[in-house]
């Protein structure tokens, strides 16, 4: 009832662990995996080390969390071989939990490069972070906030891979359809959606200063789910491609939600924050209470129904 193909890759449910949640290691990994999760998707990996911005770097609520990483990651050689390992553990255990890759790049080159590198490790999907706001102190502007940048990256990663490519796009745009329209014309097979709105800013009373390291941060958590349904039914009315769907995704009814706006996987990053580990199998058996109360029999029938 609850199998999905997505991009040609199975999926046992749709209930996917979002970038950045879990450290890029094998044992968190399974974690996810051993609590339900239908696949994972690994922190979003560099060409080489990336230290990230210093503590304190998050900080989550009932409402919303706003995070600082600033995208830490040991670069490709030492996070591939956790992809590897991996796979190899799901394989000898017969389960089926596809990995997404995430990566990112300072320059529209070089996430062609990392693409490359990436792709000799097998995973099952590529899904290319061009969207973190959290970096713009280092880097500038996202480059999906650029039509033109953001369909640069996109040919660059597609020229050097075989595997599956996914593009993780921002809400802090104008026009998110114009964007992806753009994105899907270079060749993508489908989309993330969202990343982290923002940045926002949290100020801690007592120090009178921001309490982030970073001052600003990405915004997730439930707070910020009617904009992630937004941006999920802008994206699928413009390209009809795939889209991992996520932001704030906490219930089986919010997963359902963003499916009816044209979600095939969802994401779950603040569910893990507010209800623990097993948000996963979860929000999965609650999405299937709900089709059977519905009559629902095939997670398709649901996809982007609520295009109008
Ligand atoms: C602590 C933290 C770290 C994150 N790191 C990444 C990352 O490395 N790459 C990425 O593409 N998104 C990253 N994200 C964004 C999430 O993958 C997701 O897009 C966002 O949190 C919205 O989903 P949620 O509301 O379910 O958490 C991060 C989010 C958080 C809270």
């Amino acid at each position: 009832m609850l199998k999905i193909k997505f991009l040609g890759v199975e999926f046992e449910n749709p209930t996917v662990l979002a970038s950045g949640i879990y450290p890029t290691a094998v044992n968190a990994l399974l974690q996810a995996v051993n609590n339900g999760a239908g696949g994972v998707t690994t922190k979003s990996i560099w060409l080489t080390e990336h230290k990230g911005h210093p503590a304190p770097t998050l900080i989550t609520n009932a409402n919303f969390t706003i995070n600082a990483v600033g995208l830490s990651d040991h670069g490709v050689d030492v996070s591939g071989k956790e992809i590897v390992m991996y796979k190899e553990k799901i394989a000898a255990d017969s389960k089926k939990a596809p990995i997404l890759v995430s990566i990112v790049a300072g320059t529209k080159a070089d996430f062609g490069l990392i693409a490359e590198k990436i792709s000799a490790y097998n995973p099952d999907i590529i899904e290319v972070n061009i969207s973190c706001p959290n970096v713009e102190s280092e880097f500038g502007k996202p480059f999906s906030c650029d039509k033109m940048d953001a369909a640069e990256v996109t040919k660059n990663v597609k020229a050097r891979t075989k595997l599956p490519v996914i593009i993780k796009l921002s809400p802090n745009v104008l026009s998110i359809s114009e964007i992806a329209k753009s994105v899907a014309d270079a060749g993508a097979d489908g989309f993330c959606a969202i990343n982290t709105l923002g940045p926002g800013m949290i100020i801690d009373l007592e120090k009178r200063t921001p309490f982030l390291s970073n001052k600003v941060g990405g915004v997730s958590g439930p707070g910020i789910k009617p904009i992630a349904v937004r941006c999920v039914y802008d994206i699928y009315k413009a390209t009809k491609l795939p889209i991992l769907g996520m932001g704030g995704i906490i219930s089986g009814k919010d997963a359902i939600e963003i499916m009816m706006a044209g979600a095939g996987l969802i994401g779950l990053g603040a569910a893990i924050y507010m209800r623990g580990p097993t948000a996963f199998k979860l929000v999965a058996d609650e999405i299937a209470e709900w089709m059977t109360a519905h009559g629902i029999k095939d997670l398709n029938e649901i996809i982007g129904v609520a295009q109008v």
